[in-house]
This record gives structure tokens, C-alpha cells and sequence, in this order.
């Protein structure tokens, strides 16, 4: 049984599982009344986006990402690609606004199953190519948060500057740079030397890439499928870094750890993306480990979409089998060292 047609349009409700004293939020896409299309990916003779580490780039590059955010925040509410509509697309689909075809009382989750990876590839694709439609940059390629490398293991100045439209208020006080990131957080601060937390992190990611990461349900998370109910089970990345750094990130003082730290809230903070565009590239990077870390071949989970309103404001269908290989979606990663390959704990 195929989980083909995850949602429909106009069948988006309200999210079902909010922390229970958030007021009230409407995390639905504004309406689309024309025709819906399926995804086609872009021609392949372009030169490839290249997404660079967030600490690595320079200022013309920031001011561009600064102005794509700020006219993304500018604009209204309703707009499919305003700041807090992209917002509430992660919202949508991870609070449960939408209900399985055919199983009413079954919600669809993005998290904790085979979902993970290629729902949050598709969502990030698209807000890339808001901010290059939004800036006249279609070449314009998001930053990603290089926490595998030691580097990357605090939060990149350009998301620290209290006036920057990529600043967020909500965020954990104490985690400010030159804070190290430990990617086994867990609420409980372990004051470990710098340098201590930096070889534990590569050890980490070691497991979480290598040593324990060597099928592919143990990388990407457990088989999901229509009639099932959610939550299946976490790949590897899934759990540890990726929810551990948002707990890290979120502010503490916030009973949910806003933003950062809970579904509804998280992709409030532009630092979302960065983290995101970071997790998309450990599944780019499994693959390159060895040829048997491949792609789940069930239909089910290749025929699975997802709709989005793209660059142009276009509701689209996009499938799972379409989003595989990020150089068919037009991108890469920059080619940064990786020295978790050989931290064997
Ligand atoms: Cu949809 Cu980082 O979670």
C-alpha cells in the first residue's frame, strides 16, 4: 500500500499536537487556486549551486543571504513566501495539520521515520529558490552550519549580530560563541575543556555516520507507511545531532525552548535553515562512504510527496524518488575537510 498521497490540498486542519499552552496557531499553506504540478528538475547543463559553510564565507555573500531574509520577513504574513509562512510549512507538517489519505485518523509526520531526510531536502530546496527569486539571484545557494567540524562547532557569527534579520532573540543565552557545541545535549551542561567537547563531537559524528550508521533503515530511519501511525523510529543523524543541536540552540528560559528547541517554532529561527542545509549534506555524504550505503528502493517511500509553493508561487507535487541526488536538484556542497571519517572513538 502506497503512501502516495500524503495530503491534499485543502484538507490542511489545525495542528493537532501543539504543546498544550501555545496559543493557537494556523500553520496552513494560504489557499492555491490554480493547477497543481508535478516537480521537474531544473535542467542539468547549469553550474551547480554550491552551498557554503556558514563560517567560511564573505561579507558580500552575507549581505545577499541578509537581504533574501529580510525581504522574505517584509513581506505579508500571507505571502507563500513570507518568513513566517516558510515557518509554518515545518510547522504543518510536523504538529499534524495534515491527515493520511484514506486514514483520517492517522496524522502524517515528518520526523522519526524514512521521511526525515527527503521532506526536509524538498523544504529546503524550495526556500533556496525563494531567496534567489527574492534577491535576483537564482543562482544563490543557503549557507549550511558546519557543527562536524571543529570550525563549524559554535553558531556562525552572522546569525549573532542583535540587528541582523538573521538574529533571533530565542535563543539559549549561555550558547553564544565562543560556546562549543556538544552534539550529545541533552538540557544538562557538561563544562568540558574546548577541546575535550571538540574530540567527543568527531567521535560522535563517527557513529552516527560510520561505525553505527551502516544500513540504510539505521541511517534514515524506520520504514513509514500509509495506515501506519507515525514515528516509526530516527535514523542515526536524525536524533544525534540534528534534535540535540536544536535543544542546544533554543532559549532555555522558553517553556519549549523557542524557537529553536520544538517543532512549531523551530523554523522561526533563521539558523533553521543553516542546521537544516548541514543534515541534507550528512545524507549527501553517507552515500559517498561506501556503495552499500544507498537510497531505500520501496516504492512506497519513492512515490511519497509532499506540496510546497515554489519560487514562483506555484503549488508543487514533490516526490520523494525526485529529490535522491542533490546535483539533479541543481546543487552541491563545498568541499570542506571531514575529520569525523577517522575519529574512531
Ligand atoms: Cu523538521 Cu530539524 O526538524
Amino acid at each position: 500500500l502506497a503512501f502516495a498521497d500524503p495530503i491534499q490540498p485543502g484538507k490542511c486542519g489545525p495542528p493537532d499536537n501543539l504543546p498544550e499552552d501555545v496559543n493557537p496557531i494556523n500553520c496552513c499553506p494560504p489557499e492555491f487556486r490554480g493547477t497543481i504540478i508535478d516537480f521537474t528538475p531544473p535542467p542539468p547543463s547549469k553550474p551547480l549551486r554550491v552551498r557554503p559553510a556558514a563560517h567560511l564565507v564573505d561579507s558580500d555573500y552575507i549581505h545577499k543571504f541578509i537581504k533574501a531574509i529580510e525581504i522574505m520577513k517584509s513581506l505579508p504574513e500571507d505571502h507563500p513566501h513570507s518568513f513566517m509562512q516558510q515557518a509554518a510549512v515545518h510547522c504543518a507538517y510536523c504538529n499534524d495539520s495534515y491527515k493520511q489519505q484514506g486514514h483520517s485518523n492517522l496524522n502524517i509526520q515528518v520526523h522519526k521515520s524514512w521521511l526525515f531526510f527527503p521532506f526536509h531536502r524538498q523544504y529546503l530546496y524550495f526556500f533556496e529558490k525563494i531567496c534567489g527569486k527574492l534577491i535576483g539571484d537564482p543562482d544563490f545557494a543557503i549557507p549550511f552550519w558546519n557543527w562536524d567540524a571543529p570550525d563549524g562547532m559554535e553558531i556562525p557569527g552572522m546569525y549573532t549580530h542583535r540587528e541582523s534579520p538573521l538574529y533571533d532573540a530565542l535563543r539559549n543565552a549561555d550558547h553564544q560563541p565562543p560556546c562549543v557545541v556538544d552534539l550529545q545535549y541533552d538540557t544538562e551542561e557538561k563544562h568540558r575543556s574546548r577541546e575535550d567537547q571538540v574530540v567527543l563531537n568527531l567521535s560522535t559524528m563517527h557513529r552516527q555516520m560510520i561505525s553505527g550508521a551502516n544500513t540504510t533503515s539505521l541511517f534514515m530511519g524506520n520504514p513509514y507507511h500509509a495506515g501506519d501511525r507515525p514515528c516509526a523510529g530516527s535514523g542515526t543523524i536524525e536524533g544525534v545531532p540534528h534534535d540535540t543541536l536544536h535543544t542546544w540552540t533554543g532559549d532555555k528560559s522558553r517553556p519549549y525552548l523557542e524557537n529553536m528547541g520544538t517543532f512549531y517554532s523551530a523554523a522561526r529561527d533563521p539558523m533553521f535553515y543553516g542546521h537544516h542545509a548541514n543534515v541534507d549534506r550528512m545524507w549527501y555524504l553517507w552515500k559517498t562512504i561506501d556503495a552499500t550505503r544507498q537510497d531505500f528502493g520501496d516504492k512506497d517511500w519513492l512515490e511519497t510527496f509532499f506540496y510546497f509553493y515554489d519560487e514562483n508561487a506555484q503549488m508543487v507535487r514533490f516526490k520523494v524518488k525526485d529529490c535522491l541526488d542533490t546535483e539533479k536538484l541543481g546543487y552541491t556542497y563545498q568541499k570542506v575537510d571531514i575529520p569525523w571519517k577517522n575519529a574512531k572513538p
